[in-house]
Formats: C-alpha cells, sequence, structure tokens
C-alpha cells in the first residue's frame, strides 16, 4: 500500500526529490472553491476555506497551479466573459453546464445514487438513466475543459465521487491529441463501500473503468482501498496486489496505484483564530452562558450519513439514565446541505421532531438541553463553539474522514476536552485517544457521553496530547503533498505493463 511520505509538508522529501520543478498542477472539483458576488455589473471574487484549499497552501510553494470546476450556475454569455477573466486572474477556470445537466448529475446522480451507496445506504438510491446520462455529459463537459488546458508533462488531481468517469474520457482526448507525459490522480473523499454493496450500482463496470485510466487512487483508510481493489476483482476480473490494480485481464494492461492519504485540516488557522480578540469575547460570553452547566458540541452538515438522529436519542438516553444530576446542554450546528434532494427534505422534518420532543420532556424555565442552530454559522462563531465545549460528540453512520472531529482537537488545547467518535468516520482510524463508539448502539453511545464528562483531567489531558500530536502532523498540507509527490513517482511504475 503506498502511504502518505515525509514528514512535514513545508519539506516533505518525496517531493523536493521526484517532482520537477516546471510541473504544473490542475486540481479539478465539481464545484471551485470560490464565492462570486455582483455589484452593479462588476463581479468580486472571493477564495473560500475549506479542507482542499488549505491542502494547495502546501503545494503552491512548490508548483505552480490551476483550478477548474463548475462555478455553481450558468452563466448568461455577458456575465461568462467578466466572470472568465476574474478567474483566470485567480488561478481557477469554470466549466459551465446548463441547468438541466447541473441538476440531474449532482442531485440526480452524484447525490442520490453514489453518496448513498458508497454510505450504505442503498435504500435511498434512486437509479435512473436520465441522470445517468446527464453524469456521461457532464464529466464529458469537464473532459472537454480540460483538454483545452492540459499541457505536455503536467500534474492533474481529480477530485471526488461526482468525476468518476473523468480519468478515462480525459485519457482519451489528451492521447488523440498527441499529448504526452500527463499524470493523473484521482482521490475519493467519500468511502469506497464493500464489493457486496458496490456491485448493485447498475453502472459499477464504467463507474470502476472510469477512474481505472488515472495513474494513482487517494483512498482515506486502508479499507476503502481494499474494497475498491476486491471490486477490480470481482467484478472486472482484473489482478491486483495490495497496492494496484492491472488493468487488463489476462496481464498486458497498465498499472494504476492505489494508496492511502488521510486527510487533516490547517490546525494553525484554529490556534490562531484563539488568539483573536473576536473570539476570546464571544468564548467569555459563552463561558458566562453556560456557567454551571456541562457543554457537548455537535457540528454536522445536515445528512443522513451524520447520525444527528442517533446522537439525538443517545443524548435523551443520557439525559433520562446518565446524567446524574448535572446540567448537560447538547449545541448541535446543523449545516442546511442539499435541501434539493428528497432525503435530506425528510431528514429536517424527523430531527426538528426529535429536538422538540427531548426539549419537551426535559427542558424547565431556566434549561434548555438542546440548542439546535439549523443553520450556517460565522468560522468565529464556530471556535469559540468547539473551544468552549467538554465534549464534541461524531456519530456519523458512516463518513469519509470527518474534519470536524479534527477541528475540535485544534481549538482544545486549554480545556482538553473529550471526542467521543463514531467506529465508522474515517477519523477513527486515525485519532487514537477519542473515545470509539458504534453509533447504532444509542446505550453505548449514551454510555460514552456520561464517561467523557466524568473523566479525570490528567487522563483527558494526556489523550488530548496524543490527538493534538497527530492533528499537528498529518496537516491538509501533509495530505496535498504526499499525494502530489506519490503521483509524481508513480508515473514511472504505471508505465510498466506487469503487475506481479
Ligand atoms: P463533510 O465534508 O461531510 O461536510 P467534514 O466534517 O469532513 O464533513 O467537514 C465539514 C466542514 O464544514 C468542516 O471543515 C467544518 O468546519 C465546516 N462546517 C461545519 N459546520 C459549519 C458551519 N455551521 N459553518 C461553517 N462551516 C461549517
Ligand atoms: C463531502 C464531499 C464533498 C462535498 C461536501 C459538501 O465532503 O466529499 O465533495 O463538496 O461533502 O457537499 P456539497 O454537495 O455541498 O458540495
Amino acid at each position: 500500500m503506498a502511504t502518505d511520505a515525509g514528514d512535514s509538508a513545508d519539506a516533505n522529501p518525496a517531493l523536493a526529490a521526484d517532482a520537477s520543478p516546471a510541473a504544473h498542477l490542475i486540481v479539478v472539483s465539481n464545484r471551485l472553491p470560490v464565492t462570486l458576488e455582483q455589484k452593479g455589473s462588476e463581479w468580486s471574487f472571493k477564495l473560500s476555506s475549506g479542507g482542499l484549499v488549505s491542502a494547495l497552501s502546501g503545494l503552491k510553494r512548490e508548483m505552480s497551479f490551476t483550478w477548474v470546476g463548475w462555478p455553481g450556475k450558468d452563466f448568461g454569455a455577458d456575465d461568462r466573459d467578466k466572470i472568465d477573466r476574474l478567474l483566470s486572474e485567480n488561478a481557477c477556470s469554470a466549466v459551465y453546464l446548463d441547468d438541466e445537466t447541473a441538476e440531474l448529475y449532482y442531485n440526480g446522480f452524484a447525490n442520490s445514487i453514489l453518496w448513498p451507496l458508497f454510505h450504505y445506504h442503498p435504500g435511498e438510491m434512486m437509479f435512473e438513466e436520465t441522470a445517468w446520462d446527464a453524469y456521461q455529459r457532464a464529466n464529458a463537459a469537464f473532459a472537454e475543459a480540460l483538454a483545452r488546458v492540459v499541457k505536455d508533462g503536467d500534474l492533474v488531481w481529480i477530485q471526488d465521487y461526482h468525476l468518476m468517469l473523468l480519468p478515462r474520457m480525459l485519457r482519451a482526448l489528451l492521447d488523440a491529441s498527441g499529448r504526452r507525459g500527463v499524470k493523473i490522480g484521482w482521490f475519493l473523499h467519500t468511502p469506497f463501500p464493500s464489493s457486496e454493496l458496490y456491485r448493485i450500482l447498475p453502472v459499477r463496470r464504467q463507474i470502476l473503468e472510469g477512474v481505472l485510466a488515472a495513474d494513482l487512487l487517494g483512498f482515506h483508510t486502508y479499507d476503502y482501498a481494499r474494497h475498491f481493489l476486491s471490486s477490480c476483482t470481482r467484478i472486472l476480473g482484473l489482478a491486483t496486489t495490495g497496492d494496484a490494480v492491472e488493468t487488463a485481464a489476462g496481464g498486458g494492461g497498465r498499472v494504476v496505484r492505489v494508496g492511502t492519504f488521510p486527510i487533516g485540516i490547517d490546525p494553525d488557522k484554529f490556534r490562531d483564530a484563539l488568539q483573536t480578540d473576536e473570539v476570546r469575547t464571544r468564548l467569555g460570553e459563552l463561558e458566562r452562558r453556560f456557567a454551571g452547566e456541562r457543554v457537548i458540541v455537535g457540528v454536522d452538515r445536515l445528512d443522513y450519513i451524520k447520525g444527528v438522529p442517533q446522537k439525538l436519542l443517545a443524548f435523551e438516553q443520557f439525559l433520562s439514565t446518565h446524567s446524574g444530576g448535572e446540567r448537560v446542554v447538547l449545541v448541535q450546528v446543523a449545516v442546511p446541505s442539499r435541501g434539493d434532494v428528497e432525503e435530506y427534505r425528510q431528514l429536517i422534518t424527523s430531527v426538528n421532531e426529535l429536538v422538540g420532543r427531548i426539549n419537551g420532556r426535559f427542558g424547565t424555565i431556566e434549561y434548555t438541553p438542546i440548542h439546535f442552530l439549523h443553520r450556517s454559522v460565522a468560522f468565529s462563531e464556530l471556535v469559540a463553539l468547539y473551544a468552549v465545549a467538554d465534549v464534541c460528540l461524531v456519530t456519523s453512520t458512516r463518513d469519509g474522514m470527518n474534519l470536524v472531529s479534527y477541528e475540535y482537537v485544534a481549538s482544545q488545547a486549554q480545556r482538553h476536552g473529550v471526542l467521543v467518535l463514531s467506529e465508522f468516520a474515517g477519523a477513527a482510524q486515525s485519532l487514537d485517544g477519542a473515545v470509539i463508539v458504534n453509533s447504532w448502539n444509542i446505550e453505548e453511545v449514551a454510555g460514552a457521553v456520561a464517561l467523557a464528562l466524568a473523566m479525570a483531567p490528567a487522563q483527558r489531558e494526556a489523550s488530548f496530547r496524543t490527538l493534538h500530536r497527530y492533528v499537528a502532523k498529518h496537516t491538509a498540507a501533509y495530505w496535498g503533498t504526499s499525494f502530489i509527490a506519490e503521483l509524481t513517482r508513480v508515473r514511472h511504475a504505471a508505465d510498466a505493463a506487469a503487475l506481479l
């Protein structure tokens, strides 16, 4: 298994040794990480924050890069010219999709078929040919846009389940136009499910063949990579080793490398925010507000994979049998997400009902057990909430990694709070020092919350130190640099025809 390399993103020996100084990196994701705003006839550009943007901060020092993605909507011809200019000044390039294609590709195929299947929710999977057609059209539009900008020797790094046909489509266009030495990497930010589940997908072969045109495939955990390799063997009949697939049954194909690269965050952003007046003032206010109460924090996109109902039921169980008379509140931030998909709308209704029921059952005039914020909150508010909480509760029923758990650790240098973390989040495989739970076992989660709140300071500090060491080293920049170092290296192996 290819693993992440080097000791720090700033001085990654693998990258320094292998990457050509002239290498140009093209990052491709469904969404461009930008906010475009119109004031009068002028447009303004703002880069969003996020794991991928942080990952590039390490790479930007080593190589030039361009970001290619969908700008979020279809702009009219007049605006496109202005937007294209603005994007290109900021090293970005837009792939425009008409509204119908975008809707069917993003909501219809990516979020209603691949997302539920990859998170072990086949019941939510609604396979429709029109959505599959749109997924192919959208991936083809990305391939055409890329083929216009990719040059000989470039590195192309494609992100996530939205773009699984893109490696193959792009490779075909590059080969047809005689471009040479282009290396393609693809990284999956979600789990890859067991082959037993994956094989349900009607277009299972096309999707696997789509990504197998890349040179390097990356996953967050060893389990996800292993599931992918078994799917290649069982569905396509391909030979695999622990870290590679040969693309032709019976030999003679290309060798595609498969590696694990667990993503991280930019912990300095949280440390620095905690030093600002804005966050310190807010933290002080929250400490006064919650004086005499213990605080549990939950921060999730409101997605059925995050196990928010399970979390609420566990908190209810905790209040009825474990709280020991202590006043404990759950502050749950639930960021609205994918509201055009039916399952997400149903989830809002059931979560609202649970919150109402639990607050009605345990609340008093002086005490509200659950503070439920169904909206996005400002970064300073998020950091203050992480910092004030005695416990962070993550109960995902499946989750590729879960960066919220990392962010909580990065914000706990003072309090040494306890992370209670679902074993079904990728983060559970890295974060030694968390209290790991089966999020489906309501009683176990309730008991873990009680244990976390009662944990002695010395034990909390020891756990925090272990967690913090990992989060501080395995940053987003480290992840990005490690993947690109490996992509640069694997090309030599990929040229060889024999796998075993
Ligand atoms: P996912 O990628 O599935 O949403 P993660 O836990 O990996 O789950 O990442 C969520 C990201 O969204 C984190 O970086 C977190 O800080 C950010 N986030 C979560 N809630 C909010 C919020 N209310 N406002 C702004 N950002 C948020
Ligand atoms: C997950 C996916 C990302 C996606 C994010 C937010 O983390 O892996 O690719 O961007 O969720 O979802 P959204 O549908 O709002 O882009």
